[in-house]
């Protein structure tokens, strides 16, 4: 102990409350004090501080979230006081029916209200947890399990951020029971299964399943990464401190000490406040970063609540107001295929329909092949489907005790059901696309959008909406049919003047003047993006070669790989896209004949180091980069004795000094454009 330096020791313990605090503001008031780059330099010093000195470690600082060697099993553990469970109303008249008897309740207590007041809070979907705090410090963490006796899971709590490892305010009670829920927020679940669908892993079939799947983790580690949150919004036990006289002040007392509580949580009056906040929140749900399956709404006063008692497990001063059924069983009817802008083929399930998530559902997706086989769906299986807000519907599982016999498995097409264009699935992909590309009327607008786009054709004034509108009114299919287009066709679209439909044909007759590299790019082959084209178009020179080129010949070529090869080959391969190709050269669109590649020797700057330096007028950094590779020279950094060229823009400093010293050739911009032109 005395080895440690006492300024050590009060700079670890300064960090700590800063660090606290930090949290509080970013758990609790949902408004952080500082940037998280000093929240995690704070850390950070703290954590440099505590490796140098062990001994100044203390179980509640922020630095020991995790850490904890893995638990061998889950201890069990005691609740101090029961958890409780709710009881449930489905309709409002239930709902009236609930406030009637809690009025009749304290009637007969002589407390007689003419309106109850409610604290209504949305009924989280995630699981239980209660926390107990010792001095302070947060001791020991536990699920709910039959509400008795739960299972042990401190270590997995401790990497929650916003579970406070001490409380706030200095208070140090005997002893507290704080209960909570954890929960998985929308968006970190869908990223965790849409992660672990790229991976070929297991998903979560829901964010409660998530967050409860994830607390019952042996190696906190694995719990550390997954994206869980916490509300808190009830008391246990409760030594050294005084219970609240009401659950709106309950939450206060939460807050204040540290936890956060749910921001939506309101005081209401009566039967018509329930009801108004219920439809709101149904209205407000698919805006919540978190899942909730309806509203609990608590009797406010203590004193009320202590009246009405409780009735087995639950207590009579609270209800849950339940939204419909997220999830549903009905019967796969059959499986299509639908296909998106870029040619992916989305597996859907039609089904018997069903009322879910409070619509009618018919169809499903099913997201991909991989799924489809991970989650075996078979024409005529029995489902569960979900539909959670405004999310498209999903098949979540198959109930294989259900599977009629000889029931059929689902194949993906070799055709595309909407142009019969090859469908085509890489090994690595979990998606399979058509390749009828330019051609494929599901992948009109988007080829066209690309075609059209500055780094392609570069057609000026033929935009999403226009393109949206040609496709529309079927006055274009395929790039060569803008080439055909008309002027009074194009002045007849809603809109559209005389002047600007002629400029676009203006434009339309320009792009016809192209290069080899902008047409290939403009095809929209998948992956062949501007720099692969470059390669193409400089390797096979015209397109003919290019169109006969097996994948040997083409992997041959920089940049391409046997992946970008296959894309390649499927394309030209395609009749409907050389189809499009000879259309295009018949309407006109041209491009120089390839030169001869330059001899290597020949290149002006071959072999030499150039420098660039200062700002340049004419063109961006990168764009002197590429210009001077093709030149043949080696572009760095830094001057030095081996630096045979220093290429100065405005304002050039040190390097072009370096330069002067070392007796470098230096170059203004204007020499290095006498140059490239
Ligand atoms: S209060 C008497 N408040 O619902 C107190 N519970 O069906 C009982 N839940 O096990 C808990 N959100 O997991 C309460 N705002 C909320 C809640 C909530 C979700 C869950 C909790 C409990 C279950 C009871």
């Amino acid at each position: 102990m005395s080895s440690v330096p006492s300024s050590d020791r009060e700079k670890a313990q300064v960090l700590r409350d800063r660090i606290r605090r930090y949290d509080y503001a970013y758990h609790v008031l949902d408004d952080p004090e500082v940037p998280d780059v000093v929240y995690d330099r704070s850390v950070r010093e703290l954590q440099a501080i505590e490796a140098e000195h062990p001994e100044l470690i203390t179980p509640d600082s922020p630095t020991q979230r995790v850490g904890f060697e893995p638990q061998t099993e889950f201890r069990e553990v005691e609740h101090l006081l029961p958890m409780l469970s709710l009881d449930n109303v489905f309709s409002s008249e239930e709902l009236e029916d609930y406030d009637r008897r809690v009025k009749e309740r304290l009637d007969r207590a002589d407390l007689s209200v003419d309106e109850v007041e409610y604290v209504a809070e949305p009924k989280l979907d995630g699981a239980a947890v209660s926390l107990i705090y010792e001095g302070g410090v947060f001791v020991t963490g536990a699920t709910r399990g039959d509400g008795r006796q739960g299972e042990d899971i401190t270590h997995n709590l401790r990497t929650i951020a916003a579970v406070p490892l001490r409380l706030a305010g200095g208070r140090e009670p005997a002893r507290l029971e704080v209960r909570g829920e954890v929960y998985m927020p929308k968006e970190g679940f869908e990223a965790f299964n849409e992660k672990a669908r790229e991976r070929g892993e297991k998903t979560f079939v829901n964010p409660r399943n998530a967050a409860a799947g994830s607390l019952r983790q042996l190696d906190a580690r694995m719990t550390a990464l997954r994206p869980l949150d916490i509300f808190f919004y009830a008391l246990g036990a409760c030594e050294g401190l005084e219970m609240p006289g009401s659950q709106s002040e309950l939450l206060a007392l939460l807050r204040d000490m540290g936890f956060r509580t749910c921001p939506e949580a309101e005081l209401i009056v009566g039967f018509l406040g329930c009801l108004a906040y219920y439809e709101n929140i149904l209205k407000y749900r698919a805006n919540l970063p978190y899942e909730i399956d309806g509203v609990v709404y608590k009797v406010n006063s203590a004193r009320q609540q202590e009246a009405l008692g409780f009735v087995s497990r639950a207590p009579r001063w609270a209800i849950a107001h339940k939204f419909p059924a997220q999830e549903e069983m009905t019967v796969v009817k059959n499986v299509e295929f639908q296909v998106g802008r870029t040619g992916a083929l989305t597996p859907v399930a039609r089904l018997e329909p069903v009322f879910v998530g409070g619509v009618t559902v018919s169809n499903a997706t099913l997201h991909n092949m991989d799924e489809v086989e991970r989650k075996d769906v078979r024409l005529g299986d029995t489902v569960i489907v979900r539909r959670a807000g405004d999310v498209i519907p999903e098949v979540v599982k198959v109930l294989p005790d259900h599977r009629p016999k000889g029931a059929r498995r689902v194949k993906l097409p070799r055709k595309c059901p909407v142009c019969g264009s090859a469908v085509e699935r890489t090994e690595a992909e979990a998606v399979a696309r058509c390749v009828g590309g330019l051609y494929c009327s599901a992948q009109r607008k988007e080829a066209l959008q690309h075609f059209a786009s500055r780094k392609a054709m570069n057609i000026d004034g033929l935009g999403a909406k226009l393109i949206d509108q040609l496709v529309d009114a079927d006055l274009v299919r395929t790039p060569a049919d803008l080439y055909g287009l008309a002027l009074e066709q194009v002045a007849g679209l809603e809109r559209m003047a005389e002047k600007s439909a002629a400029n676009v044909l203006d434009a339309l007759e320009r792009s016809k003047q192209t290069t080899f590299p902008r047409f290939l790019y403009a095809l929209g082959i998948r992956e062949v993006g501007e720099t692969t084209s470059q390669a193409l178009a400089s390797h096979f020179g015209s397109i003919a070669p290019l169109t006969a080129a097996s994948e040997a010949d083409l992997v041959s070529v920089p940049h391409v790989g046997p992946i970008v090869a296959g894309h390649v080959r499927n394309f030209f391969q395609e009749a409907h896209n050389q189809q499009v190709i000879a259309d295009l050269i018949e309407r006109g669109v041209h491009w120089p004949d390839a030169q001869a590649p330059v001899e290597k020797g020949d290149l002006p700057l071959d072999g030499k180091t150039v420098v660039l330096t200062g700002t340049l007028s004419a063109m961006t950094r990168e764009e002197a980069t590429a210009r001077l590779r093709a030149l043949g020279a080696k572009v760095t950094g830094s001057v030095s004795r081996s630096t045979d060229l220093v290429i100065a823009g405005e304002n050039a400093g040190s390097k072009l000094k370096k330069a002067g010293e070392l007796g470098i050739e230096c170059w203004s911009e204007e020499q290095l454009l006498v140059l490239i032109s």
